[in-house]
């Protein structure tokens, strides 16, 4: 699986509009938790590790920020400033979000329990990880 922006589903109205996601349906995998960063400094970054199993779906609810993706080799930055799209990250990649506008959260939903055991937070040890 590969890194990419799904398009959620987008209900307008002229009362406002409304999106969602199901588990299974619009993401490949059952939602197991989310969370979400908020008043986040201007130039701060978060993220900085990868996940050995866990999947997640990234979503700007608000505002705007860029997620970069590496997988050993090639760093790829996804900006993401439409709450109606998701990027899909597998496990397996070193994740850097920054580039956060004022007032902006970050809604992940993610296929696992929180477990301190499925991260690599350890830029060295994740590099270990990729080489053939
Ligand atoms: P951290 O992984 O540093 O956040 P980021 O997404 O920026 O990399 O998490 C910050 C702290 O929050 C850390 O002590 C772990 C804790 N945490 C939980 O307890 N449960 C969770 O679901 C998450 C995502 C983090």
């Amino acid at each position: 699986m590969q890194p990419q922006y799904i398009d959620l589903p987008k209900i307008c109205d002229p009362r406002g509009n409304l999106t969602f996601v199901q588990g299974h349906d619009q993401v490949p995998f059952d939602i197991a938790r989310a969370y979400w960063t908020y008043d986040v400094p201007g130039g701060e970054e978060r993220g900085g590790h990868a996940h050995r199993v866990s999947q997640e779906l990234i979503i700007a609810v608000g505002g705007s920020f860029d997620v970069k993706l590496f997988d050993g080799k090639n760093t790829v930055t996804y900006t993401l400033n439409r709450p109606y799209r998701g990027l899909l990250v597998p496990p397996g990649y070193w994740r850097v979000l920054d580039n956060f506008s004022s007032g902006s959260v970050c809604l992940v939903l993610t296929s696992t329990a929180y477990s301190e055991d499925d991260y690599i937070r350890d830029y060295n040890e994740f590099l270990s990880t990729t080489r053939p």
